[in-house]
């Protein structure tokens, strides 16, 4: 069976919990430690998705403000992305246009990407209701012209954490095979054009 290798970059706000989501799908644990990511850190992940093996390499990079000249460097070549904000934070969703613009800046065409609202176990501090992330999500959809979906989740409980990752996985193979077939049509038209 041919192996599908994926770049996954995880973008958003410090602290809002892109390691901590990287570490829960990777290893299947929770800290409730703030350790602020330096760069990138680095997870691998397989999954099995429509009978295809794909292995997720996860980009978790730095959302701290100070680490902003290193990010552009790691979009490059991603096949999918996760836009994370806080919903303990109206700020950290009003950032999400910035990090989204900032990656297709640094990416030749736009990429599968889901929205994430992160720590929705933290409903007693909510901030931002999820018919504000719905509502980004379908102006982000519209704006960059491909369907942008929306989860909460929490890495601290699990909750849509899989669910996230097997939805990009589904996107970028679909991704993958309209690729493959585009190229495939050209490739026949510029037959039939030479003859
Ligand atoms: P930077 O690396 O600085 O960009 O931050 P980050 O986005 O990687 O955040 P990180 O995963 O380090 O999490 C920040 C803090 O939020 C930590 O104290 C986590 O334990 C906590 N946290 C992350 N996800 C959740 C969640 O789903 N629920 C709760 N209650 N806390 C969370
Ligand atoms: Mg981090």
């Amino acid at each position: 069976m041919k192996k599908n290798i994926f770049k996954v970059v995880v973008i958003g706000d410090g602290a809002v919990g892109k390691s901590s989501i990287t570490i829960r799908t990777c290893y299947g644990k929770f800290d409730r430690a703030y350790i602020s990511t330096i760069g990138v850190e680095f997870g691998t992940k397989p999954y099995t998705i429509e009978g295809q093996e794909i292995t997720m390499q996860i980009w978790d990079t730095a959302g701290q403000e100070r680490f902003r000249f290193l990010q552009s460097a790691y979009y490059r070549g991603a096949h999918g992305a996760l836009l994370v904000y806080d919903v303990t934070r109206m700020e950290s969703l009003k950032k999400i246009s910035v990090w989204i613009d900032d990656l297709m800046n640094n990416i030749d065409q736009s990429i599968p990407m889901i929205l994430v609202g992160n720590k929705c176990d933290l409903d007693i501090v909510r901030a931002v209701p999820a018919s504000d992330g719905d509502t980004l999500a379908d102006t982000l959809s519209e704006q960059y012209n491909r369907v942008i979906p929306f989860y909460e989740t929490s890495a601290k409980t699990n909750q849509n954490v899989e669910e996230v990752f097997l939805k990009l996985g589904t996107m970028m193979l679909e991704e993958r095979l309209f690729e493959v077939e585009k190229a495939v049509e050209w490739k026949e038209r510029a037959k039939s054009d030479w003859w």
